[in-house]
């Protein structure tokens, strides 16, 4: 589902990712974990086609990245859910309105946009907070908002960057609880984190990076 095949990529001299191969199969759940700069946020944008490998072969939800037109981009990426470590929500928008967005662009009736907005934000328990704002909520809240969002389209693959940045061990536990019900669902997840609490005793697959190389796998 998710597979580099000796990617490197190179910002002017600095290495963000170096003959990295890695997979994921479709169903799994599985952790990027190490150092602020190992490449994490890199080999994410790489994966959602926000930018392209120097070297090496990106495979994502059945298509070759490096195949794949400009003009066909969008289309693949209804399939990858993202949850960004900045959250990127739009702050002059209500939260049904930033969840809405993605599916008014793909021209769903509001009847099935509304069943659906609810149907996230239930799982995420921030149903009573459809018409707040953005800024109005708080840093747990607004990841959860961000997590409702990169489902509602239910996507096949997910990538979480960061997800639980700056949680506390409640919302983080809570955050968790959201991926393994998404993940039980069938959909495919990498979660990039420092968070050594989010995959420790989960039995999952840990890949790690330190600067931009990828270190044998381990289990925990
Ligand atoms: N657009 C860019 N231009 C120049 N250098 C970049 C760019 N994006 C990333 N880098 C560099 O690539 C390296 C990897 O960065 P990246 O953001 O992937 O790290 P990260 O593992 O996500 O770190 P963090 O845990 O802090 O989010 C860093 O050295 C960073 O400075
Ligand atoms: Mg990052």
């Amino acid at each position: 589902m998710i597979e580099l095949e000796n990617v490197s990529k190179t910002f002017g001299g600095q290495v963000a990712l170096s003959n990295v191969s890695l997979k994921v199969e479709r169903g799994d759940m599985a952790f990027i974990t190490g150092p602020s700069g190992a490449g994490k946020t890199t080999l994410f944008k790489l994966l959602y086609l926000a930018d392209k490998p120097d070297t090496g072969t990106i495979t994502i939800a059945g298509c070759n990245a490096a195949d794949v037109k400009s003009s066909y981009i969008p289309l693949l990426r209804r399939n990858i859910g993202v949850v960004f470590q900045d959250f990127k929500l739009l702050n002059n928008k209500t939260v049904y309105d930033n969840i809405a967005l993605t599916l008014r662009i793909r021209g769903f009736m509001e009847r099935e946009i509304k069943e659906r907005v609810h149907s996230v934000l239930k799982m995420v328990n921030l149903r009573h907070k459809v018409d707040n704002y953005p800024l109005t909520l708080s840093g747990g809240e607004q990841q959860r908002i961000t997590i409702a969002r990169s489902i509602v389209g239910e996507p096949t693959v997910m990538l979480a960057d960061e997800p639980t940045g700056n949680l506390d061990e409640e919302n983080e536990k809570e955050i968790m609880r959201i991926f393994k019900q998404i993940n039980a669902k069938g959909t495919t997840i990498l979660i990039a984190t420092h968070n050594r609490m989010l995959y420790k005793n989960t039995a999952r697959k840990v890949f790690t990076l330190e600067t931009g190389q990828l270190k044998d796998e381990e289990e925990e």
